[in-house]
Parts: C-alpha cells; structure tokens; sequence
C-alpha cells in the first residue's frame, strides 16, 4: 500500500459529495478532495466564527465549511451569476442560508467596498488577482486570522516542476508574485504546501496587533 495524498477519503456529508461529483461532470471548478480535506481540518482546528471564500463557485465549499463550523457564518463571492444562483440554492437545501451573505459580482470590487472582520479567509477565486486582494484581504482580517489561498502551485508550474505552457507565463508570474508579497510581508506568516494543487497558508499577525 502506498501512503500518499490519494488516501484521502473525505468525511463529509455524502449529499454534498454526490453534488460536488455532479457540478465536476459539468466543468464546476471545485476543490478537489485532498484540499477539501485539509481545509475542514484547518477550520477543525482553528474554530472561526466569521469565515470569507473568494470564489463561491456552487456554494459547496461553503456549505462544507459551515457542516464543519456549526456556530460560523460566512461571505463569499462569485462572478458568474449561474452559479450564484445554483450556491443559493444549495445554501436552502443544506438548511444554512441564515448564516451565509452571498455576494453576486467581481470579488475586487466588492472587497473593495466591503467591510467586516473575518478570522478565517478562503481564497479560491481568479488566481492572477490574489496579490491584488490583499490589501483588502488583510484590512477585514483579525490578529490571527487565518488565510488559505489554493492552487499556488498550478500543475507544478509555479515551483518550475513542469514546464509553464506558452500561455500561462502570465498566471504563473502573478502566483509568483502573491507569494514572494506573502512570504515576505512582515505581517504575515506564510508556509507554502504541497497539498492537492499548492496552499499558500498564512497567519496575520499585524505589528500593532488589533
Ligand atoms: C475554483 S472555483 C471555486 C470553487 C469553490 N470554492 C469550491 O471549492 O466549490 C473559482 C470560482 O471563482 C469565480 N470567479 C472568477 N473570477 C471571479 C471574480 N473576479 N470575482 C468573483 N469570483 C470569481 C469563478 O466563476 C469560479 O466559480
């Protein structure tokens, strides 16, 4: 037997495997398990009360999270508003509408006007953007908080593993570029994992602490 990532078996609700399997067979971008994974067990061990996804896509993931955060609500925001719709309509049938505030828009633009305070930020929206939503990001997020940003691998382009194809230097520069910013910042903590397609984990811990 090899021990490896592949031996994840996620303990979630079956309903929401069969729906994430569903959304995938018609080309839904959703985290995939060995993420999913990891991310219940960060939220597990940090217990947030105030959670934000970047990137709502169907809402599974949030429907995931909140299972696993009974007393937690949560922001999240998605562009395209098909999919927004179809999130809400999970939120109703998994019965956690009341603990969730869907936003329907461009997350830049929304982050820009929003205010809040979240202890826990799952950033799983348009990879080129995330230095970009930092400000932001860090403006809404408590001393300790927790921020959980996928996919900073991307298929081992990003470590220079495998070859970047042509058309994906300029992603693969701007991934670079949100973690030298996040790796770097004083404020922050940052450790780069290689989990499912990369999570750039990062605690903020700002100098004059709030
Ligand atoms: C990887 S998917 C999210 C998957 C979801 N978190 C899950 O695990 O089930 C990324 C989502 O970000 C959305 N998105 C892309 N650009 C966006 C933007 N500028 N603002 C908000 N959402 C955006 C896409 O439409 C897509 O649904």
């Amino acid at each position: 037997m090899k021990y490896t990532a592949s031996l994840v078996k996620l303990n979630i609700d079956e309903r929401i495997s069969a729906r994430r399997a569903e959304a995938l067979s018609r080309g839904i971008p959703v985290a995939d398990d060995e993420t999913l994974n990891f991310l219940l067990l960060m939220l597990d061990a940090t217990k947030p009360k105030r959670i934000l996804e970047i990137g709502t896509a169907v809402g599974l993931s949030s429907v995931a999270m909140l299972l696993q955060c009974p007393s937690a609500r949560l922001t999240t925001i998605e562009l395209e508003e098909d999919r927004y719709l179809e999130a809400k309509q999970n939120f109703s049938d998994f019965g956690v509408t009341d603990r969730v505030n869907a936003h329907l828009g461009d997350a830049g633009e929304i982050l820009a006007m929003m205010d809040g305070e979240f202890d826990f930020v799952f950033l799983d929206g348009p990879k080129a953007q995330y230095e970009k939503y930092l400000f932001d990001l860090k403006r809404m997020m408590k001393t300790g908080a927790l921020l959980f940003a996928d996919d900073v691998l991307l298929y081992g382009w990003v470590s220079g593993e495998e070859p970047t194809p042509q058309k994906r230097h300029s992603i693969v520069d701007k991934i670079r570029s949100y973690l030298d910013v996040v790796t770097s910042d004083k404020e922050l903590i940052t450790s780069v994992l290689n989990v499912g397609d990369g999570v750039a984990l990062s605690v903020y811990k700002p100098q004059n602490n709030r």
